[in-house]
């Protein structure tokens, strides 16, 4: 009765549905979508892609390269992954917060085995896709169950991500000073005084390791009078460790904020990466994790993780986390990645010195001493857009315009073609 009821009304008003077709199919759904500004890094690949010169040097990518400029499957993975396959394990479900071998060696890793909320049982943590997607779940719980004002600090500059992270997260971002351009360091006391001059209880999102994009750490002595700011204005901190053990070559060197911070009565949240620690870009391992004063506080923050989790993806990823367990988890092979991620940031550190050593060989005036001050995958170089712009034009050396480069880019043939075509830029 209703469908018929429904197509006599459809036949007595042919005119008016037909118009309505012509409507539809004259403008799409679509049509009102704006272009978004185009991709710095896809920028980067792009015009690197259509450069003929065989010469040329990508330094814009955010990914390990090994000396030989090729992307590096680290053994130790190569090995857990044969592992991880002989045990022939079904592909059922995981639970909402993962692989529970792999997020207790995560927390493990990063807070260090004497770690007291880790043995008291009160850390909260799940899998996540990767840092970003820790730091998306974060933002989220945060913006739910922050008591206080929902807006976070984050460094200037920043991952480029974090504001969009945070911001799609429904918190309000701001910012605090971090770079001193005139010195191509940290601006210590910028930061401290901005930290000081924040309202009480602000959130504050601090990267515990191999700052991107500036490659510039507070040393030891600086993070204690951080954290002394932070505790004086009852702020909270979210960590971000991307680069666990990838900027010294020691993850518990790198772990050394975050551990401070724990010790000195803090109450932190983390995002954890094994993108690049582990070579594990694609895979997408990560880990998200909130500190509680008590088992009880746990129980309640991982229900509340997981009421956020499910509508989001329902459940992570198994056969990265997996692989990653294996290698955390199994003592010859962990000692055997720790090597290899030793062996990584090695050739980092090699790279700056040899990026400097070739400029000052050159005979260059300036002083490049930032270049191996700082540490990480990435180097401020002190650049100015231009002479980015000329270094890709003239010397087909392609990196952000804000003068960032890849120090994994960088390789023992290459290094001196490179330091030619700065000197050539900055005289
Ligand atoms: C500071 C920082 N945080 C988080 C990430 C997230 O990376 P991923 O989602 O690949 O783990 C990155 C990646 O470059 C980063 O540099």
């Amino acid at each position: 009765m209703i469908a018929k009821s429904a197509l006599s009304r459809a036949a007595a008003a042919p005119a008016r549905n037909l118009s309505a077709l012509q409507c539809v199919r004259a403008q799409s759904v679509w049509a009102q979508v704006q272009q978004g500004p185009p991709d710095a890094i896809l920028g980067i690949t792009e015009a690197f892609k259509k450069d003929s010169n065989p010469q040329k040097i990508n330094l814009g990518v955010g990914a390990y390269r090994d000396d030989k400029g090729k992307p590096y499957v680290l053994p130790s993975v190569k090995t857990a992954e044969g592992k991880v396959i002989q045990q022939n394990l079904d592909k059922e479900y995981a639970g909402i917060t993962g692989v529970p071998d792999f997020t207790k060696a995560a927390a493990r890793l990063a807070y260090g085995p004497d770690s007291a909320p880790l043995n008291e049982g009160r850390i909260a943590i799940t899998q996540s896709i990767s840092g970003t997607g820790a730091l998306r779940i974060g933002g989220a719980f945060l913006q739910r169950h922050y008591p206080g004002a929902k807006a976070i600090y984050i460094p200037t500059p920043s991952w480029a991500n974090h504001k969009a992270v945070f911001s799609d997260s429904g918190l309000e971002v701001k910012q605090y000073r971090y770079y001193n351009k005139d010195t191509i360091g940290l601006d210590f006391d910028g930061m401290v005084e901005d930290i000081k001059n924040m309202p009480k209880g602000s959130m504050v999102l601090l990267h515990a390791c191999a700052h991107n994009p500036t490659g510039i750490d507070p040393t030891e002595e600086q993070w204690r009078a951080i954290s002394d700011a932070m505790k004086e204005g009852g702020h909270f901190s979210f960590f971000d460790m991307a680069y666990q053990g990838f900027a010294s070559g020691d993850t518990d060197k790198d772990a050394f904020a975050l551990r401070h911070f724990l010790a000195e009565g803090h109450q932190p949240c983390l995002a954890q990466s094994f993108a690049k620690n582990m070579g594990l870009y694609g895979e997408r391992v990560g880990a998200f994790s909130i500190v509680c004063m008590s088992q009880e506080e746990k129980a309640r923050v991982d229900s509340q993780i997981k009421i956020l989790v499910r509508p989001l993806y329902s459940n992570p990823p198994v056969h990265g986390a997996r692989v990653a367990s294996t290698i955390l988890n199994d003592s010859a092979l962990n000692k055997q990645w720790l090597g290899e991620v030793k062996g990584m940031a090695d050739r980092i550190i090699k790279m700056r010195a040899l990026l400097k050593e070739n400029l000052q060989k050159l005979g260059s005036k300036h002083n490049w001493d930032h270049i191996t001050d700082q540490i990480g995958m990435f180097a401020y170089t002190g650049l100015k857009p231009e002479q980015m712009r000329q270094l890709a034009e003239e010397h087909s050396v392609y990196a952000t315009k804000d003068g960032r480069i890849s120090v994994a880019g960088i390789t023992s043939d290459n290094v001196g073609r490179l330091a030619e075509a700065i000197h050539k830029i900055t005289g």
